[in-house]
């Protein structure tokens, strides 16, 4: 793939929802413009979804649930489905990763990756649908009790604009191997890869209703779907706020919700790390996708004795990262819109006038159109683990150094904010990296690793306010449905 793809890729299109299987406009026919982050130019356009719209999405996966055939379907059936939508995200690979690069504005290599991410999640759960059993239960004298793990019926899922491929992925794969139907809202900044998928599920054999689209704003049809009387269970991957929103709209209803909230998650050095191995993973663990990533590694502790050197060594790196267009595959593409560029910049900003001090800047490259949405990465050393770029999600590249003094304040510091989603802890001490591991709050724990979003296969979720549920791997699979116990009275 060149980079020409990704530079015209869908030009000028005038993009569909997917609903019952069919190509529908908003019957609003209002629309939304999709521009690239990268130039800030429009380059196709969404439908702006409404109640009504909403309310069609909703009834068909409600049909399709309730007549057939896909909740009833063979188990192995279904998987192969998602195996075929697998091999067809795979073959339409390239093509793929350019929309996504140019919606997004993430590096083509970024989306190559999550072309990558998201075959895998279907192949997985392709594999998965024939290997969820239930199980028997030891009852009275005279009965026999079991138990079945039935879908919900129909799940909303809203996916956010950071890794549009591999959220969806994860969530339709997931609930459709348990035999639910999806009414799916991406984010307004970042549909279209979405609607794609939907078309080759269609192709794949995933019938009609079953997988359903509607694109549109948040507080309009993202409201309209979590407060939707047929919905019967909800997933979300974004703000904390928006979480709250979702879960009283699905309380109202007293449906359950699957929330994944983002992070401000700790990377610990200690003084016996392997430090040379430590440093380009705290690099990228920040840098990828312009640290717009829920489980980005935004806050790294160094034990005092070697503080100087990570900091001086991070430094150093940071100075020589660039941001630039998609298409130019840089170490950083821009951040998503002006909103986010905006708030990078300001939190940034603040922190340097609070008097936090910066230890390196990064660069946005010379040939990057000033109307893309570009924020430097920047270095803050010393941080006061108080200050607000050390307790709030900032979503950009923007990294801050801790020192610490030994294994109690390391786990006081990495615990010390309201989330608790991922960790890394680097050490060649095994005890420590048990004790560690164990006492950290949060739902993956790397030691002498760190996988921003990595591991399909890896069970996901968070702690305190990054959210409860897990998605990926087996156990999201136990999210998506519900146990039903049998009892047999056969005297
Ligand atoms: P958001 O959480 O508002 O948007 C995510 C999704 O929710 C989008 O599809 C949006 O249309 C939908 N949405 C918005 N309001 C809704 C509502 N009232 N009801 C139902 N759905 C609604 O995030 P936003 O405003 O785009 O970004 C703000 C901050 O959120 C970021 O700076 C970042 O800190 C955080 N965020 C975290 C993500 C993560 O992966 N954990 C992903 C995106 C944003
Ligand atoms: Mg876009």
């Amino acid at each position: 793939m060149g980079t020409h793809l990704s530079r015209t890729v869908a030009e000028g299109r005038a993009f569909m929802q997917l609903v019952d299987g069919r190509q529908v406009d908003a019957l609003s026919g209002e629309r939304i413009d999709v521009l690239s982050p990268s130039d800030g130019k429009v380059f196709a356009s969404i439908p702006a979804a409404g109640k009504a719209d909403v309310d069609r999405a909703v009834q068909s996966a409600a049909r399709a649930f309730n007549e057939g055939p896909w909740s009833r379907m063979p188990a192995v059936e279904r998987g192969r489905c998602l195996t075929r939508l697998f091999q067809l995200v795979e073959k339409h690979g390239d093509e793929l990763a350019a929309l996504e690069s140019r919606d997004t504005g993430k590096p083509i290599r970024q989306g190559k990756g999550d072309v990558t991410g998201a075959m895998r999640y279907y192949e997985f759960y392709g594999g998965a649908c024939d290997k969820i059993h239930g199980d028997t239960i030891p009852f009275l004298d005279g009965y026999t009790a079991l138990t079945l793990r039935e879908p919900h019926g129909v799940v909303a899922g809203i996916i956010p604009w950071n890794y549009p491929l591999q959220i969806l992925a994860r969530v339709v794969g997931a609930a459709l191997a348990m035999g639910n139907t999806l009414v799916v809202k991406p984010a307004e900044d970042a549909s279209l890869t979405t609607i794609r998928i939907a078309e080759l599920a269609l192709e794949a054999g995933i019938p009609a209703g079953v997988f359903n689209v509607i694109t549109g704003y948040g507080r309009d049809a993202g409201a309209a779907l979590s407060a939707h009387p047929l919905i019967d269970y909800v997933t979300f991957t974004g703000s904390p706020l928006t979480g709250t929103a979702i879960q009283q709209a699905a309380a109202t209803n007293n449906r359950g919700v699957t929330m994944e909230l983002g992070g401000k998650s700790p990377q610990i050095v200690f003084a016996d790390a392997d430090i040379e191995a430590a440093l380009p993973v705290l690099v990228n663990a920040i840098i990828q996708n312009g640290g717009q990533t829920c489980s980005a590694g935004s806050r790294v502790l160094i034990e005092k004795p070697v503080y100087e050197r990570v900091a001086a060594a991070l430094a150093e790196r940071f100075s020589r990262l660039v941001a630039g267009p998609h298409d130019a595959d840089l170490d950083l593409g821009p951040l998503i819109n002006s909103r986010q560029k905006e708030k990078v910049a300001g939190m940034v900003a603040a922190a340097e006038e609070a008097g936090i001090p910066v230890l390196a800047r990064g660069s946005i490259h010379p040939d990057a159109p000033a109307s893309g949405y570009y924020q430097e990465p920047v270095l803050f050393g010393s941080v006061d683990p108080a200050a607000t770029i050390a307790q709030e999600e900032i979503f950009g590249p923007v990294l801050s150094l801790f020192p610490f003094e030994g294994e109690e304040q390391a786990i006081k510091l990495a615990n010390g904010t309201d989330f608790g989603l991922v960790a890394g802890v680097w050490t060649k001490d095994g005890g420590r990296q048990h004790r560690v591991a164990k006492r950290v709050r949060a739902g993956q724990v790397f030691v002498n690793g760190y996988g921003a979003g990595g591991g399909i296969e890896l069970p996901f979720g968070g702690f305190k306010k990054s959210g409860h549920g897990r998605e990926k791997g087996f156990e999201a699979l136990y999210d998506m449905s519900a146990t039903k116990t049998i009892v047999f009275n056969h005297g």
